[in-house]
């Protein structure tokens, strides 16, 4: 007969398991799943499946985990065009998978059949170049990685390995395919095509610029919007996707932008009070706009391109000298 801790420990394991099994059945209910416990049919869900029958697998988890995934996901580009449904179906979908330091998750050249989203843990990305495997990348809690062989049916474009102990959620191809991709791809492409437009960006790899397109967000403005206003705390830096603004300081026309142009570069440089106001001047207006944490990651190889312009503001007399970028 098991002394008492041994059945404390029973006990308490026997309430995690029907604490997850209660999540999980409340979860297939509100998803209207069918009565099997490993597999719902996605053919529930909605238009987005219409093509053909799919069925996703479901991976058990703690109301804890689906918490903290819900909460990665909903940052990640990759899953922020899904409807709550297919959302859900994702969830389910991922598997937790832990590896140890040093250990491969993904070999360069290898064909891929899932991505990987961090939960914890530092993974390296290495790519060969001239005969050396060089780290061109470190992914940590939230990032995505092996998402480029699903969305472009291309071999692994890099290798990937757990710095430290890690856990990683995975999700399969046939999941990501039937749900993620077509979106994601779409979101992707037309970033990317406008991006390598982008001046300020030209010099940027593929692969960085799709990281940009990532995390961008698009919005649409009014003529008359005050995008960003002079003396604020400035935390965005925005890139002109349609339209035209102009940049005033204390009421003195400094410049204009048009399709391409960049602004509010400066205080997120120099952790200054913004230094002007932006101001729509066209009927209406597409930003896109990066957060400051995703302008220092993402833009920091581009610093000294966008300080030689903060330069050229403090040297410039006349509005005329300082067409942008
Ligand atoms: P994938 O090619 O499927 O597998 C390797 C992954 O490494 C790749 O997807 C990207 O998610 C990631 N990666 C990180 N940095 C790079 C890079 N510079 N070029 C290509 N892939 C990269
Ligand atoms: P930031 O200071 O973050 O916000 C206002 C933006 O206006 C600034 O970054 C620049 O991108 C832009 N700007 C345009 N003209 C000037 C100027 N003469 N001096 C400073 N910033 C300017």
């Amino acid at each position: 007969m098991p002394d008492k801790d041994e059945r404390d420990d029973e006990a308490e394991s026997e309430d995690e398991d029907e604490d997850m099994e209660a999540d999980f059945l409340k979860h297939a209910a509100s998803m209207k799943v069918s009565k099997t416990r490993t597999s719902v049919s996605a053919e529930a869900y909605g238009q987005w499946n219409q093509k053909q029958a799919f069925e996703a697998p479901v991976f058990p988890k703690s109301r804890e985990q689906l918490d903290q995934l819900r909460d990665i996901l909903s940052r990640s580009f990759l899953f922020s065009a899904l409807g709550d449904q297919e959302f859900e179906v994702v969830l389910m979908a991922l598997e937790q998978k832990a590896y140890g330091p040093g250990e491969s998750v993904i070999l360069e050249g290898d064909d891929g059949d899932c991505l990987y989203i961090v939960e914890q843990g530092t993974l390296v990305c290495l790519k060969l170049i001239d005969g050396e495997n060089k780290p061109v990348k470190t992914c940590q809690r939230g990032d995505i990685f092996g998402e480029l062989a699903l969305l472009y049916n291309c071999p692994r474009a890099a290798s990937v390995v757990s710095q430290d102990a890690s856990l990683c959620w995975r999700l399969d191809r046939e999941p990501f395919n039937h749900i993620v991709k077509e979106a994601a791809a779409a979101r992707r492409s037309r970033y990317e095509g406008f991006l390598k437009s982008v001046e300020l960006l030209s010099s940027m790899g593929d692969y960085e610029r799709s990281q940009v397109a990532d995390a961008l967000k698009n919005e649409t403005f009014q003529c008359g919007d005050v995008i960003v206003k002079q003396d604020e705390t400035g935390d965005r830096f925005y890139i002109v996707e349609e339209g035209t603004l102009s940049a005033s300081i204390n009421g003195e026309h400094m410049m204009d932008y048009g399709v391409g142009d960049y602004f509010g570069e400066l205080s997120l440089l120099e952790h200054q009070p913004r230094a002007a106001s932006v101001v729509v001047v066209s009927p209406s207006a597409k930003l896109v706009s990066l957060g400051q944490t995703s302008f220092n990651n993402m833009l920091g190889p581009l610093q000294a391109l966008l300080t030689q312009r903060g330069k050229a503001y403090r040297t410039s007399v006349t509005s005329q000298s300082l067409n942008c970028p």
